[in-house]
């Protein structure tokens, strides 16, 4: 059953912003953990290692709205070093997808739906807007007091590439870095897989930047444990070099965050209003599978080079069977971003089954 989602498609960014969370989210009922938290992530004992990942979650409000449905995990959604302007609405879009959306299935482009249904898919495209940080600033250290027992709080960010060069891109990462660990955050978050930043190709895909980037950040950031969200990847051997040289510099990779394909309403016009924005990100039901062949496949490369990041699950996951897929697999910890939205007691479904 879909409930009423805690973001609301029909609504702008700013108004979900300044007005959300929405739904059974904004209610004051609150879900109480027993015991003590047992698992570790990332170095801060939680209840469950499930969570939200960056996307959902704008404010504060919003942070603290989950906490209380009893997700122990809440990334704050991905912030920039400074203000950056959100694509018009609408920026969620229910699809038309029957299965797997396999890599061949998204070449061949999908088609928009009128309505949400089960098994959920959506497409989403915001261009990742960004406050400037003397407003964000102040409501991620608000989101991060807002964590209870057993909880934790996770800020994403990601570099602007303004076609100033390479090393301006590298050392906006470092700004964005340091502006986030300033607000005292746990656990920080690197987003490089954003199709917006890097045009033809994902920055997560290019190692030598990917490695200047890392090295830059972890400089600014000291200790505070460092994830990277990362996209599909469909080349083996690049993700084996990719984990050789870059596992030793994170502490955790999250996986996946969109499929790409281009989006076109039933009667084969552009979806998404605008210049650029043909093709966007694909979440929900139909991504499962490539988020769950991403954590194995990072599993074992963990293994093989000896190594100790965390592998974070994320893609598919709407009922507490796909939690439990994603542990099987061998994540470290599960995230649910779409499933969530429209399901505020996914956590405690979970929870409930959990032995
Ligand atoms: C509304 C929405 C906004 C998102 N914004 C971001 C973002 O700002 N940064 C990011 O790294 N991922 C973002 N994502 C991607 C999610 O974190 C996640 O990787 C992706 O949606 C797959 O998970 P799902 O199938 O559970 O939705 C967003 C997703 C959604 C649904």
């Amino acid at each position: 059953m879909l409930h009423t989602p805690i973001y609301d498609p029909e609504k702008t960014f700013e108004e979900n912003y300044h007005e959300g969370p929405f739904g059974e989210y904004a209610d004051s009922e609150a879900y109480m953990n027993e015991g003590e938290p047992q698992t570790d992530f990332l170095g801060v004992k939680v209840y469950l290692p499930f969570g939200i990942p960056a996307g959902p979650l704008p404010t504060s409000n919003h942070v603290a709205a989950v906490f209380r449905k009893g997700y122990d995990i809440a990334v704050y959604k991905t912030v920039r070093s400074q203000a950056y302007e959100c694509h018009p609405k609408p920026n969620i879009v229910p699809l038309q997808i029957t299965g797997d959306l396999t890599l061949e299935k998204a070449d061949r482009g999908v088609t928009a739906s009128t309505k949400y249904t089960e098994p959920l898919a959506i497409t989403n495209s915001f261009g990742v807007p960004s406050f400037s940080p003397d407003v964000w600033q102040p409501d991620l250290e608000a989101a991060t007091q807002a964590a209870g027992h057993g909880q934790v709080v996770v800020g994403s960010f990601q570099g602007t590439n303004r076609g100033e060069g390479e090393d301006a891109f590298i050392k906006d990462h470092a700004i964005a870095a340091k502006l986030v660990k300033e607000t005292g955050v746990p656990v920080m978050e690197m987003n490089a897989s954003c199709p917006n930043e890097g045009s033809t190709n994902l920055l997560c895909f290019d190692t030598d930047r990917m490695e200047k980037i890392l090295t830059a950040v972890k400089n600014e950031i000291g200790d505070t444990p460092l994830i990277v969200k990362l996209a599909y990847f469909k080349d083996q051997n690049h993700l084996a070099d990719y984990v050789k040289r870059l596992g030793k510099l994170v502490d955790g990779f999250a996986t996946i965050n969109t499929i790409s394909a281009e989006i076109r309403d039933a009667s084969g016009k552009q979806a998404l209003p605008g210049e650029g924005r043909l093709r966007s990100g694909i979440c929900g039901a139909p991504i499962k599978w490539a988020g769950l062949e991403m954590v194995a496949r990072l599993k074992k490369l963990r293994e093989e080079n000896n190594m100790k990041f965390a592998v974070i699950g994320v893609g598919g996951v709407t009922k507490p069977e796909d939690y439990f897929e994603y542990m099987n697999a061998g994540a470290d910890a599960v995230m649910s971003a779409t499933g969530a939205m429209w399901n505020p007691f996914l956590a405690q479904e979970i929870k409930s089954q959990v032995k």
